[in-house]
C-alpha cells in the first residue's frame, strides 16, 4: 500500500510538471482574471498543502518555512490578491515542492495504514487526500490557462479525444423512483461532504443519456434564447444583461453567421455533437427552460450515475476538450453514457452537507462553503484525473463560473 501512494504521489507530481512546462516564468506568475490564481501560486500551494498534512500534521515537526503559510493558505490569501502577493518563482517553488516529499516520503514509511488505525492515516487516508488535492490544483491551473490569449498556451496534448460515430441510443432514459443509496461508503478515501452514506427517496424521473450538445445550444441560442428573459431566472438574466452574455465562454462568432470554438490554441468549426462547455449554471437553466426541462438534483444525478465507469471516461486531461456524445460500452446502470468525464455538470442543487455531515479532517474543505451561494457539479471533466472523481464526488461553485469546463444534462419529472 505504501509503494503504491508513493507512486500516485510521484504520477500526480510528474503530471503537474508536464502541464506547466511549456510556461515561462512571466505566464506563470501572470493573474489572467481575479477569479482565478497566478499558476505559480498552486505550485507553491501545493507543496505547503503537502507539508501541512504529510510532515507537520504527521510527524509534529514543524514546517521549514512557517512565514509561506498564510501566503500559501486558501482562506489566508483569496485568489483576488494573489496576482499582487509576493510568491515564489517557479524555480523556488520546485525546490519546495522537492523538499516537501523527500520529508512527507519518510513520513509515509512510518505511517500507520491499517484499516483500523488512526482514521487520517488508515487505509492511507491523508495520502490519498493529498494526491487528489494537488490533481484538482492541476484542473484549476489548466482552467485559468486556458483565460490566456490565444495560442499563448500550447497544451502538451497526449491525444486526441474520442470521436462519435454514434450517439447514445434514446435522448432521456427512465430512472423509476423509490429509496437509493447515496453518497460514499466507510471504507476507502472519500471527502468527508461524500459522507456518510444515506438512504434517499426519489420520485421517477426522466434524465438525459448524454449531456447537452453544442448543437442543441445553439438551437437554444438561434430561437433567441440569449434575448428571452422569460426563459431566465431573475438572477441569470440581471447576470446575463451586466456582463453582456451572448453565448458560452470560447464560442465565438465567424462573422457569416456561424461559430467558432477555441480549445486554447486552436480555434475550429463549433462542434455540433460536442457536449457544452463553459456554460454557466444561468445558461444551463434558461436551456433547460426552452426546451421544456429542469436540471437532474445532485441526488436524481447520482442515482443516473450508479454503475458508471471510468474506464472508458474523457477524463485524465491530455485530450485538452470534450468528446462528442458517443455511447459507451460501460454505461450507468440506468444507461447514461458520459456521467464521469468530458464537462462537470451542473445541477440544480445547491451545496449543503448530508444528514449526520461531520468534517472530516478539516472543515475548510468542503462545510464552510455550505448554504452558501453555491451549485452542485457532478461528474468530473477532461481534465480532471481519474482517480479525483467518482459518482459520489461533489464540486460546487458559484453560478454564474464559465472558466470551469462545465456543461450540463437535462431531466424531467417522469
Ligand atoms: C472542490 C474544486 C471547489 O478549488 O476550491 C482545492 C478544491 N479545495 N483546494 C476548490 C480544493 C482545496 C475546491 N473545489
Ligand atoms: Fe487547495
Amino acid at each position: 500500500m505504501a509503494s503504491e501512494l508513493s507512486d500516485r504521489l510521484a504520477a500526480v507530481r510528474q503530471r503537474t510538471f508536464q502541464l506547466v512546462a511549456p510556461l515561462s516564468d512571466e505566464q506563470l506568475h501572470r493573474q489572467v482574471d481575479r477569479i482565478m490564481s497566478p499558476p505559480v501560486w498552486d505550485l507553491g500551494h501545493i507543496a505547503a498543502y503537502e507539508e501541512l498534512w504529510l510532515v507537520c500534521r504527521l510527524t509534529g515537526e514543524p514546517a521549514l518555512h512557517p512565514e509561506r503559510a498564510d501566503l500559501y493558505d486558501a482562506a489566508e490569501t483569496p485568489r483576488a490578491v494573489r496576482g499582487d502577493a509576493d510568491l515564489l518563482d517557479a524555480d523556488s517553488c520546485r525546490g519546495y515542492l522537492a523538499q516537501v516529499r523527500e520529508r512527507s516520503l519518510a513520513a509515509l514509511e512510518t505511517a500507520d495504514l491499517a484499516p483500523d488505525g488512526d482514521a487520517l492515516t488508515a487505509d492511507g487516508f491523508v495520502f490519498e487526500m493529498v494526491a487528489e488535492h494537488e490533481a484538482q490544483h492541476t484542473e484549476t491551473v489548466l482552467q485559468a490557462l486556458k483565460l490566456l490569449p490565444p495560442g499563448e498556451y500550447v497544451p502538451p496534448r497526449g491525444g486526441e479525444p474520442a470521436v462519435a460515430d454514434a450517439r447514445p441510443a434514446g435522448g432521456a432514459v427512465e430512472v423509476p423512483g423509490g429509496a437509493f443509496v447515496k453518497g460514499a461508503g466507510p471504507r476507502g478515501f472519500a471527502y468527508d461532504c461524500e459522507r456518510p452514506r444515506h438512504t434517499r427517496v426519489l420520485e421517477p424521473f426522466r434524465i438525459g443519456a448524454a449531456p447537452v450538445t453544442n448543437g442543441a445550444h445553439l438551437a437554444f441560442l438561434e430561437d433567441g434564447g440569449y434575448r428571452r428573459p422569460e426563459l431566465w431566472t431573475e438572477l441569470g438574466w440581471s447576470w446575463r444583461q451586466r456582463e453582456g452574455v451572448e453565448a458560452p465562454l470560447y464560442w465565438m462568432p465567424d462573422g457569416e453567421g456561424g461559430w467558432l470554438e477555441r480549445d486554447y490554441d486552436r480555434i475550429d468549426r463549433l462542434e455540433l455533437e460536442r457536449p457544452v462547455s463553459h456554460a454557466s449554471a444561468h445558461e444551463a437553466d434558461a436551456h433547460a427552460r426552452w426546451a421544456g426541462a429542469r436540471l437532474p438534483s445532485e441526488a436524481e444525478w447520482e442515482r443516473a450515475a450508479l454503475g458508471a465507469s471510468a474506464d472508458e471516461a474523457n477524463l485524465d486531461q491530455r485530450a485538452f476538450a470534450a468528446a462528442p456524445a458517443r455511447p459507451s460500452a460501460t454505461p450507468s446502470d440506468a444507461d447514461c453514457h458520459q456521467m464521469l468525464g468530458d464537462v462537470w455538470e451542473w445541477t440544480s442543487s445547491g451545496f449543503d452537507g448530508y444528514p449526520g455531515f461531520r468534517a472530516f479532517p478539516y472543515p475548510e474543505y468542503a462545510e464552510v462553503f455550505f448554504g452558501g451561494p453555491y451549485r452542485a457539479l457532478r461528474g468530473g471533466s477532461w481534465a480532471t484525473q481519474p482517480h479525483a472523481v467518482r459518482t459520489t464526488f461533489r464540486n460546487w461553485d458559484h453560478a454564474e463560473r464559465r472558466q470551469i469546463f462545465a456543461g450540463f444534462r437535462l431531466a424531467w419529472d417522469a
